[in-house]
């Protein structure tokens, strides 16, 4: 149970706005921050009064455990525009489970809701205007926790910052990617943290992925670990396979994150009468319907992108295009999620959260 916090927040507003020198049209991913961050220290045992300052360079210890044991977890959660100005947020009662669940996993205390709702939309609302109306436009938001202590003996730390940082986004990856699926390295363990948002999940991504770049692959579908057998996740985005009318994803399992964009699609698929099985999924099933013809897509689902198509799959020495369809559910499962997101449709499950 997560005790509720009750003092205010300490507000410093940023004298000038940056926006004027941004290009929202040529807009890279994540290197554009608003005027405006959110830090809470946690001191003393408990979690300190929380601040909305100008985003700003911070001074941390270089014994800082984080710098030295990885203890880190984050979020990544988008804001978006309607047309009238209103701003939501997509599903945000997941991110915040979610966060207090990787940082369960990784010795760190638990945040206040309350804290964490409040400061968002504090912040969101003082950096309303970087929030662009129109599909495709959204405000990338990143809530993560490290661990400030300074003092390298390695166990959890008496100290930390909770942190909310924001960057206006289009959508990530416009193009669709070739993936090469894993048969030597792994992302995750049994037993181990690929199920949260630990930072260090990522970091050891990036040596195996800029050799499946080297082969002309983008990203990586990892497999598990043990077998290399069955298809789990990608980096950033969990992973969808539909052989003929039917869909098929991963069942969550610790070695899997359990993404907010793949529940919403499983749940948009039994919406629209679509078979969605959750079940393991083997390469050697995916490599036959794909030579059978009968695999029609792949597609990544995440936040960043939404839903990212697959053009091309590799494995071992074997690599299979995949059909460029012109009613793919990939564009179905976007659409959808982007017009509810932007407050274009009906919203029946609730997953839209406006920010008042
Ligand atoms: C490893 C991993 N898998 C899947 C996802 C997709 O999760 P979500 O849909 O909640 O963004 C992400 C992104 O957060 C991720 O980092």
């Amino acid at each position: 149970m997560v005790t509720n916090y009750t003092e205010e927040i300490v507000i410093e507003k940023a004298q000038n706005t940056k926006i004027t020198d941004v290009d929202f049209a040529n807009i890279a991913f994540g290197r554009v921050f608003t005027d405006h961050m959110f830090t809470c220290d946690f001191e003393d045992g408990k979690w300190q009064i929380p601040k909305i300052t100008p985003y700003q360079a911070m001074s941390i210890e270089p014994s800082a455990r984080v710098f030295h044991y990885g203890q880190a977890v984050f979020e990544g959660m988008k804001a978006y525009k309607d047309a009238d100005d209103n701003v939501f947020l997509f599903r945000p009662d997941q991110n915040f489970a979610r966060i207090n669940k990787s940082a369960a996993r990784l010795a760190i205390p638990e945040f206040p809701e309350n804290y964490f709702f409040k400061g968002l939309e504090t912040l969101l609302n003082l950096d309303k205007n970087w929030i662009k109306s129109g599909l495709g436009n959204s405000l990338y938001i990143r809530p993560f926790v490290i661990a400030t202590e300074p003092a390298i003996s390695a166990s959890p730390a008496a100290t930390y910052r909770f942190i909310i940082i924001c960057s206006p986004a289009k959508a990530y990856y416009n193009q669709p990617v070739r993936v090469l699926f894993a048969r030597k390295y792994s992302r995750s363990a049994d037993g181990g943290v690929g199920f949260v948002k630990a930072a260090g999940n990522y970091a050891a991504q990036f040596y195996p992925t800029s050799l499946a770049q080297q082969k002309g692959f983008q990203q990586i579908i990892w497999t598990d670990a043990s077998t290399h057998k069955n298809l789990e996740e990608a980096g950033t985005m969990n992973i969808f396979f539909r052989i003929n009318d039917k869909l098929i994803t991963a069942p969550n399992n610790d070695r899997i994150l359990d993404g907010v964009t793949r529940k919403s699609v499983i749940q948009l698929a039994a919406d629209l009468n679509i078979d969605c099985e959750v079940r393991p999924v083997s390469v050697h099933e995916i490599k036959t319907a794909a030579k059978e013809g009968d695999l029609k897509e792949i597609f990544g689902a995440g936040t960043a992108a939404v839903i990212s198509p697959v053009s091309a799959f590799g494995h071992a020495d074997d690599v299979f295009d995949l059909p460029q369809l012109d009613n793919s559910y990939a564009m179905l499962f976007k659409e959808k999620l982007m017009h509810i997101q932007h407050n274009l449709a009906e919203d029946k499950h609730g997953w839209r959260y406006e920010v008042k």
